[in-house]
């Protein structure tokens, strides 16, 4: 069953609890950053006819659905995640005839686009703040959130921006200060206006007439907050306006929606993705992105990679949303790192590290996410110069992390590490001039290891890093362990080695890795021992696990032992 098909649900019973059959259990979905995808018109600038172009490339990859990153009109102060007019196409992208063949042309392939809905805050330009930013009884006053200066003459509270500095700026037309949890042209929407909330579900419901396949929700964690309490994350009404999104626009639709949500927890999650919450299909958690971040000073300041946690995080989830509720399974977005630059590694064992790293997601529960160029295991970019990077989180902080004593160099480190514009270099189509992203000047440079790393290259190599995503996509597709498989992780105190099983009416799958350049030998547990066929790997095989077994730099495979036929 696909998207697109309104067939009513089976049911799975296993393992004491039922699940419902979804489409996206079985999809894999592949994120777009419009602006670095593909330039079809020499401005530098990815856009919507590029990514029509790229069509062919994905369904024969395999994925199922394509997110995009925003598209709308906008001034790009967050290169799009500030909106102008929520029902147009930005210029440089293209226009609402470009998007419309897309999803036609998607569609024919099966493919759904899912679109990033961006309602926590909208651009400064949008129509409904230039209005009511002119006067306190403008009726559209009440959209935003505005407050009088706090009893100092100050800032009404201390609520801080994401992007560094205050949460808060003063506008001087009418003497409050506005919100806005990112930059100051993003400010925040009032969400307890049910004004706003009539006016964003009429728009979902225009965009979904138009045939998208669903919503990646931009930070919906933030809409239920609570502003004078200092509340922002996880407020009081916040299922209660995720249920009544779901009931006044996609609830009667199939659909996938996924919300970003940074604080979750598992037992939010369940408030979610739970069966009968009628909220959202499931969620992006970061947990086991930010365990790796120092405590105060966050992501510009990197900890040391420690398997131990990561494993622990991830089992977590996994055990967390086994019977209710569905996991997302991604390393990388436009906001992250390179997954093989984070947890691989990209000197010695590039290959070996992408396609382990691969393996090690891709076999878990729940529904996986590429970050384009992932799949050829694009890596962060080494730039030297703050002049080089684009993002405004990274220029701002910069700034800041400056003006407060801290050194350039370190702060270039941690950037060079973290930083999200790692992510938002042009995809690396071909050993042509900047990697075939664009004929003409592109707005963010692209990585020199173009030549080496590029999709063209990759796709005519049988082991290829791209040929082993596309085994696991299928993989998926065909093997319902990998999708409804009970998940169970095994020496969780290893500090190099990640290995679970997945077990379904008696098939069982063995997933063994190893995150280290070194070789390592393992005495495998009674119960480990299996034999079967070899799945996938990225060496030689694999098709038993006696009582031991050595693993080579970065080795990953996965075993299934079939139930026997009766
Ligand atoms: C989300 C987006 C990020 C953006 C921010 C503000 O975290 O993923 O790119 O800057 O929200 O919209
Ligand atoms: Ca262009």
């Amino acid at each position: 069953m696909d998207q697109f098909s309104e067939q009513p649900a089976t049911r799975v019973i296993e393992q004491g609890f039922s699940i419902e059959r979804k489409w996206w259990h079985t999809s894999t979905v592949y994120q777009i950053y419009p602006r670095s995808f593909v330039d079809s018109n020499g401005d530098g600038i990815g856009d919507i006819p590029g990514i029509a172009s790229k069509l062919d490339y994905l369904k024969a990859l395999g994925v199922g659905v394509i997110w995009l990153s925003p598209i709308y009109a906008s001034p790009m102060d967050d290169n799009g995640y500030d909106i102008s007019d929520y029902q147009d196409i930005a210029p440089e992208f293209g226009t609402l005839a470009d998007f419309d063949h897309l999803v036609a042309e998607a569609r024919r392939r099966d493919i759904g686009v899912l679109l990033d809905l961006v309602v926590n805050h909208t651009s400064d330009e949008h129509p409904w703040f230039i209005e009511a930013r002119k006067s306190i009884d403008n009726p559209y006053r009440d959209f935003y959130i505005w407050r009088r200066p706090g009893a100092d003459g100050g800032f009404p509270n201390r609520l801080k921006s994401s992007f560094g500095g205050p949460a808060w700026t003063l506008d001087p037309e009418t003497g409050e200060y506005y919100l806005h949890l990112f930059s100051r042209r993003q400010p925040d929407l009032n969400w307890e206006n049910p004004k706003v909330r009539a006016e964003i579900y009429k728009m979902m419901n225009w965009w979904l007439e138009r045939g998208i396949a669903g919503f990646r929700m931009d930070v919906i964690d933030y809409i239920g907050k609570k502003v004078d309490q200092e509340i922002v994350k996880d407020g009081p009404h916040l299922h209660d306006y995720l249920q009544e999104m779901h009931r006044e626009t996609f609830g009667s639709r199939n659909v996938l929606t996924v919300g970003e949500t940074w604080s979750a927890t598992p037992g939010s999650a369940l408030l979610y993705s739970g069966k009968d919450r009628r909220e959202l299909s499931m969620i992006f958690q970061f947990e086991h992105v930010t365990q790796q971040w120092d405590e105060k000073f966050g992501k510009w300041r990197p900890k040391p990679f420690d398997l131990v946690r990561l494993k622990s995080v991830l089992s977590k989830w996994q055990y967390a949303l086994s019977e209710d509720g569905w996991n997302s399974l991604f390393w990388g977005n436009h906001d992250l790192p390179r997954a093989v630059s984070k947890y691989g590694n990209v000197t010695g064992y590039h290959m070996e590290s992408a396609k382990m790293l691969a393996t090690v997601l891709h076999l878990m529960k729940g529904t996986p996410f590429i970050y384009q160029g992932e799949e050829i295991g694009m890596t962060n970019v080494p730039f030297t110069k703050i002049e080089q990077y684009r993002d405004i989180e990274t220029l701002n902080m910069h700034r800041l992390h400056v003006e407060a004593g801290y050194s350039p160099e370190d702060f270039l480190r941690g950037a060079n590490e973290n930083g999200r514009d790692n992510a938002r270099t042009p995809m690396q189509w071909s050993a042509a001039p900047h990697g075939g992203f664009t004929t003409g000047v592109p707005w963010i440079e692209v990585n020199a290891n173009y030549p080496k790393i590029n999709a063209e290259s990759a796709m005519t190599d049988e082991n290829s890093v791209w040929n082993h995503y596309r085994k696991l996509i299928a993989l998926r597709k065909k093997h319902p362990v990998i999708v409804y498989g009970l998940y169970q992780s095994w020496l969780d105190q290893h500090p190099d080695i990640f290995v679970y099983s997945r077990t379904l009416k008696g098939d069982r799958l063995v997933v063994m890795a190893n995150f280290t350049p070194r070789p390592i030998s393992l005495t495998i547990p009674d119960e480990l021992q299996v034999c079967g066929e070899c799945l996938i790997s990225n060496y030689s095989p694999v098709t038993e696990l006696c009582e031991g077994v050595e693993l080579r730099a970065y080795e990953a495979f996965a075993i299934l032992c079939k139930a026997p036929a009766k």
